[in-house]
């Protein structure tokens, strides 16, 4: 299973994951501050506080990267580091951090991936109204243009949002993230301004004078139909439109799909210019796949579709583990972009670790990877141009609802301690890197 030598293999993470040192820096409160604080919102009542302690810790946490020869790390900015108020002055202490994070990178020979926004908008925004606020997609802007300014020499491949899904649907709609709303209304309007947040973002880019790509991080979902009537096949395109085409197909200048407001009723407040903006064409585009599941028609359900069970393996999440489902995402993919470059910017799992002397025999991780890189290779070979591909995650960390409970690390982190124990998936990351392909 050997990849091109110009692959890139990275590991992942995310600020509010891994940093903890909420209060350091000059860094305010951001929605993940008071989401996780709210009664119930978070699985043992878990914060983000402390988390992996990244913020005094990421030199060691390089040199693990460095031992494995990892290439590249994705982190993503706070927000609220950069810019306390959400707008506005610069916090030097914030982007010194990121300075440090990148500079030591760079000098352990790895390249630098940000991600601007990983879900921890600034409270102040929150309190004037959040991503339903259209001011907040300008505010985006301006914090992108500031982290161009002061850390574009830092870094070697942007990412604007990651998964714009999780912001919208999981923060407004189902409320289970925050800000922890249940509205549709509102889900809907924070879906556009997001996709309007990259398209401003983009705009300062291309007046940055940066080289550096950027692009953008979905999570897309393309459920299969139950069966093949006509009726779930339905059910699967709307899925798809709902949970990918809505995201996706406005980057490459399509409008909002049809059926959003003819089958389903719903308006976006799309203004004039808006799709011109988000339509600008990115460098490449960021895939996060975890699972797949399947649909059949239901017209009682607000979308006119229901998950349905299959009968995959799953993982610690109760996420159904189907490798296919990435190929299926990587060819859709290519065909829509016009075979763009690809990242896998996340892929992994959460499975029980046990540490047994020392060591985590953490085999289904292992098994999992694999069997997703086979189809990484799978699509390469086809012609798709896949460049590259970032584990999630580097680290055990803070799995936002479920807190410090599940753990997605190759890398063990005992929390009371802090230390970090590389599981066997590392030491596998490690051989694959290293182009042995025995396994
Ligand atoms: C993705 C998120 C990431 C992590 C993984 C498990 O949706 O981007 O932060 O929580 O899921």
């Amino acid at each position: 299973m050997s990849f091109p030598k110009d692959f890139l293999w990275g590991s992942a993470t995310s600020s509010y994951q891994v940093e903890g040192a909420v209060t350091e820096g000059g860094r305010t409160p951001s929605i993940w501050d008071t989401f996780s604080r709210q009664k119930g919102a978070v699985l043992h009542g878990a914060t983000g506080d402390i988390a992996c302690d990244q913020y005094h810790r990421y030199e060691e946490d390089i040199q693990l990267m460095k031992t494995l020869g990892f290439q590249a790390y994705r982190f993503s900015i706070s927000w609220s580091r950069i810019l306390p108020d959400g707008v506005g002055k610069v916090n030097k202490e914030g982007v010194d951090y990121y300075k440090r994070l990148s500079g030591e990178l760079h000098a352990q020979g790895m390249k630098v991936t940000a991600t601007l926004y990983h879900w921890d908008l600034p409270q102040v925004l929150q309190d004037r109204g959040g991503w339903p606020n259209r001011e907040t997609a300008y505010a985006f802007g301006e914090y992108a243009k500031t982290c161009f300014e002061h850390l574009g020499e830092y870094v070697d491949q942007w990412i604007t949002l990651n998964e714009p899904w999780c912001s919208s649907y999981l923060g407004y709609l189902y409320g289970e993230h925050a800000p922890g709303l249940k509205d549709q209304d509102l889900a809907f309007k924070a879906l556009h301004h997001l996709n309007l947040a990259h398209g401003l973002a983009l705009k300062e880019y291309r007046h940055s004078g940066l080289l550096a790509p950027i692009g953008i991080t979905l999570n897309p979902m393309m459920s299969r139909p139950a069966t093949l009537s006509q009726e779930d096949q339905k059910a699967a395109a709307l899925h798809k439109m709902m949970n990918t085409d809505l995201f996706l197909l406005p980057l490459f200048n399509h409008p909002y799909p049809a059926e959003l407001h003819d089958e389903l009723g719903i308006s976006l407040p799309v203004q004039k210019g808006d799709m011109e903006l988000i339509g600008q064409r990115c460098d490449f585009l960021g895939i996060n796949y975890y699972n797949e599941g399947a649909v059949s028609y239901d017209e009682s359900r607000p979308f006119h579709y229901k998950e349905v069970p299959v009968w995959h393996p799953v993982t610690n999440m109760k996420w159904p583990i189907v490798p296919n489902g990435l190929l299926r995402i990587l060819r859709y993919f290519d065909t829509v972009s016009g075979s763009l470059p690809l990242y896998i910017t996340e892929n992994g799992c959460a499975s029980v670790d046990i540490v047994e002397d020392g060591r985590i025999h953490d085999l289904d991780r292992c098994y999992y990877i694999r069997d997703h890189l086979k189809v990484c290779k799978q699509a390469i070979d086809e012609g798709i141009n896949l460049k590259g591909y970032y584990v999630w995650s580097l680290l055990d960390n803070f799995e936002w609802a479920f807190g410090y409970e599940k753990r997605f690390g190759i890398i063990y982190v005992d929390y009371p301690t802090q230390k970090r124990i590389p599981k066997d998936s590392a030491y596998m990351m490690r051989d694959i890197i290293a182009g042995y392909d025995d396994f």
